[in-house]
């Protein structure tokens, strides 16, 4: 047993130790030099065959040599469990600093925004807002704005009835709650009427269900003109300062003189494109001068009254402004639409 010897197994155990990258392994040394067939206890316990001058100097270094490869072993251990412990902390840490997951803001339906756009401006200009039930009567939708039954102007609204006994029906346009508010209240009366109607179409500009926005002014002296310049001015602000307006004589049983709204067309500028079909216009609403009759119907002297009407559809206008090419997608509820506007 030379102290070379000695010497190199202490330096190979250290090497070894210093190597070892997991307590298995580690253990694996423990055994190997310290358990109880390991080198140094075999040494130890070779001892009594060293000659006896050497023998005590050879336990001495035997012991120093367990000594120190016992606490390498401890080192090492507390080295691999901590490196441990490091691993398993940061593999179960939460990175704090990752951005939250965002909240979505909601928002106003493109309708609701164009909606709220036109009440705007009508009220800006002293229309007070009114509305009225959807299930309507034969009498408010058609009747009272003087088309009676088997008129043939009824077959310019296809009408989606619920009961044809109590005569009741989706109303197909906001004007009966003309006849509602005028029934209720004595001249003058200035309103708009925004709100759902309902008939029976469907293709990529037209809806079972849209929207509407009836405007109704009556009072001693209200004229054409009145109408032409309160439109002219609406669809001034709605589109564009420079939109070109142009007044067609129409045909509505509920007014007298009727008229139809055009304005020039917002895709090509007039020019004639697919939209307008090479027209350069496009129809925006119907108007006209109230017919007595109406007035007659809700107890108004016609003699002393006067009034003038419109109606237009929120979807079209929110189509021209913002460039839809089919109603549809206003009511899929798609957020990747919805969420452009
Ligand atoms: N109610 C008509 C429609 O739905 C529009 C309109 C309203 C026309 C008022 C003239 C006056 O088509």
């Amino acid at each position: 047993m030379s102290k070379n010897e000695l010497t190199r197994i202490k330096k190979e155990a250290r090497d070894q130790i210093i190597q070892v990258k997991n307590i298995k392994e580690l253990d694996e040394l423990k055994i190997k030099y310290l358990g109880k067939k390991g080198i140094l206890t075999q040494l130890l316990r070779g001892l009594k065959d060293v000659a006896q001058e050497e023998r005590a100097q050879v336990g001495k270094t035997l012991n120093e040599m367990k000594e120190e490869i016992g606490s390498l072993v401890k080192d090492k251990e507390a080295k691999i469990q901590e490196v441990a412990i490091g691993a398993k902390l940061k593999e179960e840490s939460i990175d704090i600093t990752l951005p939250g997951k965002p909240l979505g803001l909601g928002k106003l339906h493109i309708i609701t925004q164009v909606m709220e756009e036109i009440k705007d401006i009508f009220i800006k200009m002293g229309f007070a807002v009114a509305e009225g039930p959807e299930v309507e009567t034969d009498y408010y939708n058609f009747e009272a704005l003087n088309m009676e039954q088997e008129h043939p102007a009824r077959d310019m609204w296809s009408t989606l009835y619920i009961d044809s006994k109590n005569n009741t029906l989706l109303r197909t346009h906001t004007s009966p709650v003309q006849i509602r508010v005028m029934e209720k209240e004595s001249p003058p009366v200035r309103i708009i009427v925004p709100g759902k109607v309902y008939r029976h179409d469907l293709d990529i500009s037209h809806a079972p269900m849209f929207h509407q926005v009836e405007g109704l002014w009556v009072d001693k002296e209200v004229t054409f003109s009145d109408l032409k310049g309160t439109l002219s001015i609406f669809l001034k602000q709605i589109f564009a300062s420079d939109v070109g307006i142009r007044f067609r004589p129409s045909f509505f049983p509920f007014t007298e003189p009727s008229a139809e709204v055009d304005i020039s067309c917002v895709i090509c500028k007039g020019k004639g494109c697919r939209v307008c079909k090479g027209t350069g216009w496009i129809e925006i609403l119907g108007a006209g001068m109230v017919n007595p009759r109406v007035l007659k119907n809700v107890g108004y002297n016609p003699e002393e009254v006067i009034g003038y009407a419109f109606g237009m559809g929120v979807e079209r206008i929110a189509m021209l402004k913002c460039g839809i090419d089919d109603i549809r997608l206003f009511f899929e509820n798609d957020l990747r639409f919805l969420k452009q506007f």
